[in-house]
């Protein structure tokens, strides 16, 4: 059941989703799609909108065969969300379409200040019984706005549906490469011996983007960097990166290993944080003249715990920057000792790992190597792992396709829990109130197509540090 079937997330990532699923057999062919809206369409004109957003949203899959077989299986049914009546129709309908006990997903792909009254309404209507089938529930990003708003959010929701039937979507824990990190991390035994601060120097995560906040300019100024990315995305791949090794894979337990790293963040001092706002950001038709909102951000984090003593985390997001790309790079320490006579002034370079979510997806091991034919000088090298070349050269599956099937299949590894939520929250508001609520705080202003304001350069320079991206084609230190 799709709550929002009209909307663009339906278009251009459910259902796509959904048929890339039914097209590798993993969709139940007797499963049956239920998009729910308010306009007046019928089940010809709700399919014809999937099958052009499909055939330009997934086009390198798309199968005119496959999709008339798939087709049949998503109606359309006409109602107002608003209208706790509409919602004991609704649940007629599909006790007839169902014919008999059945599981079911519901999802939100509704406006945020819905999700409350839906979840009222579904309740009231015994649509969260699971008298004879699941009822499960996936909630989309935004989680509130902040630790209050989420609260409330997570409350108002445990009131109809428990924790277990609950699904949060963060479209990066979906994503190959972010999954890949846990099995880089535990199905290999050489790199956790030195995942710690007795070798790691320190790590950086980035998700740069080159787009701006285009056709959702109203959403983003009232939202900015902070809560849009961090709070969610940019915290979860942080999870991914510090977190033990739970012993299993199970929901619950990778959950809880995630909670104890958010937990160990220190609060953040604001000084090591910089907030930028691109160039022309406050032409933009629906952002306010005088907008304050951050495009971009880069803080410092540090994690108190036996692992992560003393190694700090530079995590910096940001829209219109040079080149998209999303990675985490692990710099390990220096040799404690050089025997080489290296040039005066020279040092050897530290060993970097750098991790690729996205565009060119794979892992990069620079090292050094001596320079052939000389005395005594070294070079860096990078030993590479490519999806491309691995895996071959077809797409990378959809993250809504892992996440739909799990949620279906009832396996919340790869969704937030609600204290996850919360506790994501407590790191992100002091940062977000230092920055509003103090008139002479106000974002740095950058130009497009940079990597964001000088600021964040000397927060790096600070500590002797630089950003670096070692992925694809850039290799390069940003000083
Ligand atoms: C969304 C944010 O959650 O993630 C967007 O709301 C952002 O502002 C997007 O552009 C980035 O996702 P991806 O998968 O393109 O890196």
């Amino acid at each position: 059941m799709i709550f929002g079937a009209s909307g663009d997330l339906t278009h251009r990532k459910l259902v796509p989703a959904l048929y890339n699923l039914f097209r590798k057999d993993r969709l139940m062919r007797h499963a049956r799609i239920v998009g729910v809206a308010r306009r007046p369409w019928d089940n010809e004109r709700f399919r014809w909108g999937l099958r052009q957003a499909t055939q330009e949203f997934s086009a390198e899959t798309f199968d005119e065969e496959i999709w008339y077989e798939f087709e049949p299986l998503v109606t359309y049914y006409q109602g107002n969300l608003e209208h706790p009546g509409d919602y004991q129709s609704l649940a007629v309908h599909l006790d007839q379409l169902e014919g008999g006990p059945a599981d079911r997903l519901y999802y939100l792909a509704i406006a945020p200040d819905l999700y409350i009254p839906t979840v009222e309404c579904l309740g009231q209507a015994g649509m969260a019984e699971e008298n004879g089938g699941t009822r499960r529930i996936v909630i989309e990003k935004p989680f509130g706005r902040d630790l209050q708003s989420a609260h409330e959010l997570n409350q108002a929701v445990h009131y109809v549906f428990n924790e277990n039937q609950i699904f949060r979507i963060d479209h990066y824990l979906g994503k190959e490469t972010a999954q890949n990190i846990l099995f880089f991390r535990f199905a290999n035994t050489i790199f956790e011996p030195v995942w710690n601060r007795r070798y790691v120097d320190h790590v950086q995560i980035a998700v740069a983007e080159t787009v701006d906040v285009g056709h959702r300019a109203k959403f983003y100024d009232s939202t900015g960097v902070l809560r849009d990315m961090f709070q969610n995305h940019l915290l979860q791949l942080l999870t991914l990166i510090a977190m033990e090794p739970p012993a299993s894979f199970d929901d619950n337990a990778l959950r809880n290993e995630k909670v104890k790293v958010l937990q160990a963040v220190r609060p953040v001092d604001i000084e090591d944080t910089i907030l930028g706002q691109y160039e022309g950001y406050c032409e933009t038709e629906d952002v306010r003249p005088d907008s304050v909102t951050p495009t971009y951000a880069a803080l410092m984090l540090h994690i108190d715990n036996w692992r992560w003593q003393g190694v700090p985390f530079y995590i910096r997001s940001g829209k219109v920057m040079a080149s998209k790309t999303s990675e985490i790079t692990v710099v390990f320490q220096r040799p404690p000792h050089v025997m080489f006579n290296l040039p005066e002034g020279n040092q050897l370079t530290p060993n970097i790992l750098s991790m690729c979510i996205q565009p060119d997806e794979g892992i990069h091991l620079k090292f050094e190597t001596k320079l052939p034919d000389s005395g005594q000088e070294t070079r860096s090298v990078d030993m590479e792992f490519h999806y491309r070349s691995s895996f071959g050269n077809g797409p990378l599956p959809d993250a809504y396709e892992r996440l739909l099937l799990d949620a279906m299949q009832g396996d919340a590894s790869l969704f937030a829990r609600s204290d996850e939520i919360e506790h994501a929250w407590k790191i992100i508001d002091p940062i977000v109130a230092a920055w509003e609520n103090e008139p002479q705080r106000r974002p740095y202003p950058y130009q497009r197509g940079t990597w964001g304001p000088d600021e964040a350069r000397l927060l790096m320079r600070r500590s002797g540090r630089s950003w670096r991206l070692g992925c694809g084609d850039h290799d390069v230190m940003i000083q």
